[in-house]
């Protein structure tokens, strides 16, 4: 199968994660609209901080999935004396839920996942069900799928993003983000990830600096390395869009969804 982002039947599923701060949602944001420019796109905003509509731009977040509570009891048939019994439907019906839960805006739509209760990889509470179904589902969809990860590793625990292409680790330069990244590695291929890949960000202008960390990951897996860019604070201290902030910024995750494709190919 072609997975070039263009010719492909299918679109491309990448999940954006890493240590806190280092710029997941600014990039996951940047990157889904980018790809919208050459088909429609899910935003999955997988952090319970819910920000990713900021770097996409979007007025204002949809309801969140795990909010849910009527819907996932009876699709999940939580509702019923199996239920009550700890048995839930693992396919529930979810085929409706992106058209009528995401918001939609200039090719992309955003879905917001909400505080789910945290659980182990056995976890089998009804928000878990229904959500695992739900992302089953879009992962199997045409469109292209970014993913915005909760900060560090616990969710890889839980396999949220079990089903995606590949996984984008975002480290800045520092030791402690890299190890975060390589621990990232190794759960991500345990859920059967097979794709990783690093992107270095607010990398300083001399690099030398650089080498230490660069050398503790494979240069392989290295797809990107995008500068320390003062615009993207001001976009921040004044809740505007990256991509509509920093020409340069974008031109670097344009660079940086090619290597994607690269990778995917
Ligand atoms: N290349 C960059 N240059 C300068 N500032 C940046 C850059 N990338 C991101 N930032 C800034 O870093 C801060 C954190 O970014 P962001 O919210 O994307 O990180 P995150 O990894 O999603 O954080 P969290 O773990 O809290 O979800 C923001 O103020 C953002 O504007
Ligand atoms: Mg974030």
């Amino acid at each position: 199968m072609v997975k070039n982002g263009k010719a492909g039947a299918e679109g491309m599923k990448i999940a954006v994660a890493g240590k806190g701060g280092v710029g997941k949602t600014t990039i996951a944001g940047t990157l889904a609209r980018i790809l919208a420019k050459e088909r429609e796109v899910i935003a999955i905003d997988a952090d319970p901080a819910m920000n990713l509509r900021f770097s996409l731009g979007i007025k204002e977040n949809p309801r969140p999935i795990s909010e849910l509570k009527d819907l996932i009891a009876e699709r999940t048939g939580a509702n019923t004396e199996l239920g009550s019994l700890g048995v839930f439907k693992l396919n529930p019906k979810v085929d409706d839920v992106l058209a009528n839960y995401g918001v939609r805006s200039e090719g992309i739509t955003l879905l917001v996942m909400g505080t789910v209760r945290k659980g182990g990889g056995g976890c089998t509470c009804p928000e878990h069900a229904f959500l695992r179904a739900l992302l089953r589902h879009i992962f199997r969809r045409s469109e292209h799928v970014v993913m915005d990860c909760e900060a560090g590793i616990e969710h890889l625990g839980r396999g949220t993003a079990r089903g995606v292409d590949i996984m984008l680790a975002v480290v800045e330069p520092s030791m402690s983000a890299v190890e975060t990244a390589i621990r990232i590695k190794s759960l991500s291929s345990d859920i059967g990830i097979s794709k990783f890949a690093v992107v270095f960000n607010k990398v300083p202008e001399n690099r030398n600096s650089l080498n230490t960390l660069v050398r503790r990951i494979s240069e392989e897996n290295i797809v990107g390395c995008i500068p320390y860019d003062p615009a993207l604070l001001k976009a921040s201290i004044e809740g505007k869009p990256p991509f509509k902030a920093s020409p340069a910024f974008v031109e670097h995750v344009k660079a940086l969804k090619d290597e994607i494709c690269d990778m995917l190919r």
